[in-house]
């Protein structure tokens, strides 16, 4: 499968931005995905889950309370009701204004200018959410494209998006807490899957030469310190999801 750039720069390791450059502005914003282009991120990470009225938005948490002035679970907002919380002031008061955005809205802003690292958050709470995906995904004909990453932690919802969309990219991602990956669930995760997306605690150079062997790619999640970025770039994987894309350096 085509990962964005890696036709032309195959050694080079992806840049995500986690959240956007979630460590210089509020997650899943405008303000965050704008900072991670100026830096120089390949792909911007972002988390979707559905409004009240089946709107796909970007926001990580179940509830709006941690990243928003508001309260409860994000199922029980319509779109246009999520649209009037500030989701920039709890990060700096210089960010007030921030909206909760629409996925349409991140694509159309945002394509054909960065790749997309798009994390399915609890879906099995949100039924029919990979069909909803596929199908935006093709209104802004981004779903044969090397541009986008559907990813969960969610194997089922993984699968059902590769059985949709057979020629999108997709990622599973481990939880740190997990005992190991045995090859047999590597050579069964290769069936749906391009990508393994460890913690980064799990990862080693063997990991790293255990999923290419199996024909799979590596992008582990969160690089939040120089001292990550060295130890996974001298893993040899390829991307490093990061808060903080500009300490990535390329040569
Ligand atoms: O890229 C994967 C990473 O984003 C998963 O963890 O909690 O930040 O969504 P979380
Ligand atoms: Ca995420």
């Amino acid at each position: 499968s085509l990962t964005r750039k890696s036709k032309k720069e195959d050694r080079e390791v992806l840049i995500i931005a986690h959240r956007g450059a979630s460590g210089y502005a509020p997650e899943n914003t405008i303000a965050a995905f704008d900072e991670a282009l100026r830096l120089g991120a390949d792909f911007i990470e972002l988390d979707v889950q559905l409004s009240k009225d089946g709107e796909i938005v970007v926001i990580h948490d179940l509830t709006v309370d941690r990243t928003t002035n508001g309260k409860g679970e994000v199922r029980d907002y319509t779109f246009s009701e999520l649209q009037k919380l500030d989701a920039g002031s709890w990060f700096h008061p210089k960010f007030r204004g921030e909206k909760i955005q629409s996925l349409d809205a991140v694509l159309d802003r945002y394509k054909g200018r960065t790749g997309f690292f798009i994390e399915l958050k609890n879906p099995a709470l949100y039924p029919g959410i990979e069909e909803k995906l596929a199908e935006t995904l093709k209104r802004h004909n981004l779903h044969k494209d090397g541009d986008v990453v559907i990813q969960a932690f969610e194997k089922a919802s993984i699968k059902r998006c590769k059985a949709i969309l057979p020629e999108i990219q997709t990622g599973v991602l481990i939880k740190f807490t997990v005992k190991g990956i045995s090859n047999e669930q590597l050579l069964k995760l290769s069936e749906f899957t391009d990508f393994i997306n460890p913690n980064k605690q799990l990862v080693n150079k063997r990991l790293v030469k255990r999923v290419h062997h199996y024909g799979m790619k590596i992008a582990p999640y969160t690089a939040k310190d120089r001292a990550s970025v060295q130890f996974l770039l001298h893993a040899g994987v390829d991307g490093i999801v990061t808060d903080y894309p500009d300490y990535i350096v390329k040569n």
